[in-house]
């Protein structure tokens, strides 16, 4: 009686199919295809905060299906980089994908989307010349290869990313403009948390005194953001300024502090068109990066 009253009173806990191979993954993708369904693509790379949650609810505003993939892309990771402390706890992650009413998580493992014998990178050139690309050598190109095949495993009509990584972004529409892979590569406003500080999966490393000292990185941007919008005032001034605050401010280092034109990335020296301001800095042996727009008035 106290079971069936348990069980009647129970409610239904959201599910999530988790699939690990292209194989099932094409044949559900097909199925919606086939029921007219359009399909939404967030790649992920696991420990999810509210920014992957907007990415979600962004393809489920557009897409009929919403297909999130989790996979901890080795080839992204230079040598010395956190890939092997990179946080992963796929229960938790699909617990959020099922209460956000994802429909399918795909999770493969690595010999799945590396196979023995694999050998083609995708590498975009121009774009990642600057910024995060000399810091971070052979970064891109991981990116480039493994959204490349998410983008051709899944074909969807909309696959999207956030802001935050801002070049990232670039580099993922453009390749798939140049390789024409039909899907529209969509760019979502970077998630804060109440203090301006960008959500990051690697937010998790900062001791409480690194966090109290990282949301100046946000504070800082919107300073040179605002003070840029004056087209007469010179680039490399509050750039040096910025750097400077930071440094202030605890930052340990600065990989760079940039105002870049916002489609090409090309630097700018006076903001007279749409611009970005773009950022890396360290805190400790954690590297935030940030960046905001900056329009010319
Ligand atoms: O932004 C990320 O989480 C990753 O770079 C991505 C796009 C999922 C590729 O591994």
């Amino acid at each position: 009686m106290a079971m069936a009253a348990r069980s009647a009173g129970a409610a239904a806990r959201p599910t999530l199919p988790v699939m690990r191979t292209v194989a099932d993954l094409r044949r559900a993708v097909a199925a919606w295809r086939a029921a007219g369904q359009t399909v939404g693509l967030v790649p992920t790379m696991g420990a999810l905060h509210a920014g992957h949650l907007a990415l979600v609810r962004r393809a489920q505003a557009d897409c009929d299906r919403t297909i999130v993939t989790l996979f901890v892309n080795p080839t992204q990771f230079g040598a010395g980089e956190d890939f092997a402390a990179y946080p992963r706890d796929e229960a938790e992650d699909g617990t959020k994908l099922a209460a956000v009413g994802a429909d399918l998580l795909f999770a493969p493992e690595v010999a799945e989307m590396y196979p023995d014998g694999f050998a083609t990178t995708v590498t975009v050139a121009g774009l990642t010349d600057g910024l995060c690309g000399p810091a971070r050598p052979g970064h891109f190109a991981g990116v480039a290869t493994v959204v490349t095949k998410l983008l051709l495993q899944s074909l969807p009509d909309a696959a999207y990313f956030g802001e935050k990584d801002y070049q990232q972004l670039l580099v993922i529409r453009r390749l798939a403009r140049d390789l024409d892979i039909p899907v529209r590569i969509e760019g979502v406003p970077t998630v804060r948390d109440a203090d301006g500080l960008a959500l990051s999966s690697r937010n998790r490393y900062l001791s409480a005194g690194e966090r109290a000292a990282a949301v100046a990185l946000p504070m800082i941007l919107r300073h040179v953001a605002e003070r840029l919008a004056d087209p007469t005032r010179v680039v490399a001034d509050e750039t040096a300024r910025a750097r400077d605050a930071l440094l202030q401010a605890g930052f340990t280092r600065i990989d760079y502090v940039e105002v870049c034109d916002a489609e090409t990335l090309e630097p700018l020296a006076h903001v007279t068109r749409p611009a970005r301001v773009l950022a890396a800095a360290w805190l400790g042996s954690t590297r935030l990066i940030d960046n905001m727009p900056v329009s010319s008035a």
